[in-house]
């Protein structure tokens, strides 16, 4: 079997990589990426060593580099991880969240439809159900909850999914969709908010917290999520969305405070800075479907997780310093540039 993983060099394709790599061995992984700020070769260093894995450098809205792509690998299955993904670059710069979100997920699919597949997954996000009041903890998003966005990435986001559906039910594309809540783990990469707080509380800096930091994500150890998506890929139903959550519901200031706890370091780095704009209060979601239907379960709980991305962060400090320095975006210079 032949998986497309595409957005392989951020943070859950790499994982994602890595987690098929080891579970199943006889699987071949063409990983297609951009190598755009997020994405970063370093982190596939090892899955090169692999004769099962290839690394394609393209953009999935360049129908001139996808459809050749598809037509000499004709992989089996494609999974669509390759995004644009901070919410506060999409208030700064909304254009390319709609470009690669929604017309790179229409590419994918329209090769999808050209060269055949047993299955197009879409890698979304339980951004798209918008927020959930803070005081009342016994809502939580199902699959039926409306799309209801607030920010630029969540709205593109939310497109591609609608339209990642259309393709089923027009043209019976067999696609699958996940949402899922916010992923923490090894390969993050140090803007978003665990691996920011790590790297800046270890130079002793302060930490940037929005607003009160009431705010509530739901958070999930990486390597669930990627096994949430291996098991829709291969027994989900097609057409079918599946929420994915681990009920790990935390405030910004909980776990910035675990972050502190787990580095030692003081609460006077905290510093309250300006609210993000149109930020969502709460996100909470309901796993059952994907429990009952496919018998997935988050393995990991939040205080071990915190715990054990501490320590990858604190041990692996080289990988994110040459991100901070910039110096893993001349390392693609020096591997790309006469190719
Ligand atoms: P990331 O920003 O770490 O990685 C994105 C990757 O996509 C990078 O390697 C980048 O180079 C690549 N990319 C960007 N534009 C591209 C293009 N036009 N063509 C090819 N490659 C391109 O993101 P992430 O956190 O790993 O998120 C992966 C996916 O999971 C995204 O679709 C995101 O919406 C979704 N998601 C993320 C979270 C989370 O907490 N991080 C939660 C739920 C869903
Ligand atoms: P983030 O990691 O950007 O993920 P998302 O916005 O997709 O949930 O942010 C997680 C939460 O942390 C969000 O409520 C915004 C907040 N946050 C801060 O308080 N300070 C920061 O510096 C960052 C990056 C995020």
């Amino acid at each position: 079997m032949k998986y497309m993983v595409t957005g392989g060099a951020g943070f859950i394709g790499a994982n994602f990589v890595y987690y098929m790599l080891e579970k199943h061995p006889d699987a071949q992984i063409v990983c297609l990426d951009l190598l755009t700020y997020a994405g970063n070769l370093h982190t596939l260093e090892k899955a090169m060593e692999s004769p099962n894995f290839q690394f394609v450098h393209g953009d999935i809205a360049d129908r001139g580099c996808v459809f050749p792509l598809f037509e000499k690998e004709k992989p089996d299955y494609v999974v669509n991880f390759a995004a644009e993904s901070h919410v506060d670059r999409s208030i700064k710069n909304p254009g390319v969240f709609l470009q690669t979100n929604i017309i790179g997920t229409q590419v994918l699919m329209d090769a999808c439809r050209e060269y055949g597949i047993k299955r197009f997954h879409q890698v979304s996000t339980d951004e798209v159900y918008g927020d959930l009041p803070i005081d009342r903890p016994d809502l939580m998003f199902t699959e039926q909850s409306p799309i209801h966005t607030s920010s630029p990435y969540s709205a593109s986001k939310a497109s591609a999914d609608l339209i990642a559906l259309a393709y089923y039910r027009t043209f019976g594309l067999p696609v699958t969709l996940s949402r899922c809540s916010n992923n923490y783990g090894p390969f993050q990469f140090p803007e978003k908010l665990i691996p920011l707080m790590i790297a800046r509380a270890l130079a002793d800096e302060s930490l940037p917290v929005y607003g009160t930091g009431a705010n509530v994500r739901d958070w999930l150890y990486v390597t669930d999520h990627c096994a949430a998506i291996d098991l829709i890929v291969s027994n989900g139903r097609e057409g079918e969305v599946y929420n994915i959550g681990g009920h790990n519901e935390r405030t910004n200031l909980q776990v910035v405070h675990a972050v502190l706890e787990g580095l030692g370091k003081p609460e006077s780095l905290i510093h309250y800075v300006t609210d993000r704009p149109g930020h969502d209060l709460r996100y909470a979601i309901n796993p059952a479907k994907i429990e009952a239907e496919l018998g997935w379960s988050p393995t990991r709980h939040f205080e071990e997780g915190i715990r054990s991305t501490v320590a990858w962060y604190v041990e692996n400090r080289e990988w994110w310093e040459r991100i901070i320095s910039g110096e893993y975006q001349e390392y693609y210079e020096k591997m790309y540039k006469n190719r």
